[in-house]
């Protein structure tokens, strides 16, 4: 039958088309296979080499580790962290030997405090990655840098940081703006608003149009001024002025028990009333700034000539006195005979400073008639005598001391 024959030719090329793919898709996946051998072999590679690395290594606590590679010959870094520093090997390489070289590191929290970073007395504190400062009395911010912008009570700064002629401002700010503002007597100084300085009072006012601050001398002191005055003055309660000490009234004197104490414009003088030693005249103290003559014998005219009586007197006045002017007075005060002179004894030196003038009929006056640039002592004689028809009838001697103090008060 050739249907049947026909039917079995076809399933024979059916059958060889089949094994031909069968063949062909053994083939591939012989290549497939060995392909995932090879890819398998690759694999295992790494595996194998696994056996040619050093330990994992860590970072250290609050740093950290670059470089992950394990293999020989490899290195690795280490950071810390900021406000760490690192202690130990900076890097470390993997050796032959599958060890690493040089030592694990650590991050130390590093001492801020090391560069002493707190001012003005302040303390440091090192705190992790940063450092505090705990200041000192009157000082503020991170560094202590600035005075407390506070009004301080005199001495609650220390003295040794500040100086008594600086002092901390006080500040306000107002809508983004500052305002600072100081003690009295203290102002901003130039650069630092934060710093008041000590007004130079006695610098400022040197010649003030208001006059001197002090009468004799001035002391700048923290915020304010003080006025000093000479030896044998004090301070008068103003606190500008001076005034003489009476060192007569609170013994602050030597003078002996024989001497007599005359307090002077900044001292005071110890002087002893001597009776003068005239031929043929002797005098006696009947007071104990006057000398009077004794009786005369009859007709010893040497004597009778001589002054009936002296007085002594001491005036202090201030140096540059304005002139002229009257120092003294001499009065007759029973006056005998019909005229009464007076005038001036005593050097060159009397005549230059003083004259006598008559102020009315029984008196006469010591008149300065130039001022005098003290210290000096200056002694002016002051006669008196009284006439009857020319004929001298007494003459009475009036002794004036003037001590001129060194300053004008
Ligand atoms: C590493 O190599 C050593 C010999 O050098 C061997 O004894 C060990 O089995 C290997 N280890 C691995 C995981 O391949
Ligand atoms: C002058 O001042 C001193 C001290 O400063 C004081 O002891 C004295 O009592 C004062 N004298 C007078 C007269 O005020
Ligand atoms: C009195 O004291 C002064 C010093 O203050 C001295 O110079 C003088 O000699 C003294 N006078 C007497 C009499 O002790
Ligand atoms: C002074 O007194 C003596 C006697 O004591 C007398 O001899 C003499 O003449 C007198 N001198 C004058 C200037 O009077
Ligand atoms: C003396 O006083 C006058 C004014 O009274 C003054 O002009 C003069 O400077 C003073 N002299 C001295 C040395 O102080």
């Amino acid at each position: 039958c050739p249907g049947r024959q026909e039917m079995q030719n076809s399933l024979k090329q059916v059958q060889k088309l089949l094994s031909a793919h069968e063949a062909s898709y053994l083939q591939s996946l012989r290549t497939l296979k060995k392909k995932i051998n090879l890819l398998q072999g690759t694999a295992k590679q790494p595996a194998r080499a696994n056996n040619n690395t050093c330990p994992k290594l860590d970072a250290p606590a609050n740093g950290r580790k670059l470089g992950k590679v394990l293999t020989v010959g490899h290195e690795v870094h280490f950071l810390c962290d900021a406000g760490y520093e690192l202690v130990g090997s900076e890097s470390r390489i993997c050796q032959e030997s599958l060890s690493w070289s040089g030592q694990q590191p650590l991050c130390r929290d590093s001492n801020e405090c090391a560069s002493a970073p707190c001012l003005n007395g302040g303390t440091c504190v090192d705190e992790v990655n940063q450092f505090s400062c705990i200041c000192a009395k009157g000082w503020a911010g991170a560094t202590c840098q600035s005075p407390v912008p506070t009004f301080a009570a005199a001495g609650a700064l220390p003295a040794a940081t500040t100086g008594p002629f600086v002092r901390p401002s006080r500040c306000t700010q107002v809508q983004g703006t500052t305002h600072c503002t100081c003690e009295p007597g203290y102002t901003i100084s130039g650069r630092d608003s934060n710093t008041c300085t000590d007004i130079d009072e006695c610098e400022l006012f040197h010649n003030g149009q208001a006059g001197r601050l002090c009468l004799h001398s001035c002391v700048n002191t923290p915020g304010g001024y003080r006025c000093t005055c000479p030896a044998g003055y004090n301070v008068t309660r103003d606190g500008r002025s001076c005034k003489d000490i009476d060192e007569c009234a609170t013994r602050q004197n030597n003078c002996t028990r024989d001497q007599m104490c005359v307090n002077t414009y900044g001292g005071f003088q110890c002087v002893r009333v001597d009776c003068p030693r005239i031929r043929n005249a002797t005098y006696v103290k009947t007071s104990p700034m006057r000398c009077e003559r004794n009786p005369c014998p009859v007709d010893n005219k040497a004597c009778s000539q001589a002054p009936n009586s002296f007085s002594y007197h001491y005036l202090s006045v201030v140096s540059n006195l304005s002139a002229p002017r009257v120092m003294f007075r001499v009065t007759a005060m029973r006056p005998m005979g019909d005229t009464l002179r007076f005038s001036l004894l005593g050097g060159k030196q009397a005549r230059r400073h003083f004259t006598v003038q008559r102020s009315d009929r029984q008196t006469g006056q010591l008149m300065l008639v130039s001022p005098v640039q003290g210290p000096v002592t200056l002694e002016a004689e002051v006669e008196m005598s009284e006439l009857e028809k020319r004929v001298q009838l007494g003459r009475y001697i009036t002794k004036v001391t003037m001590f001129v103090s060194q300053y004008e008060f």
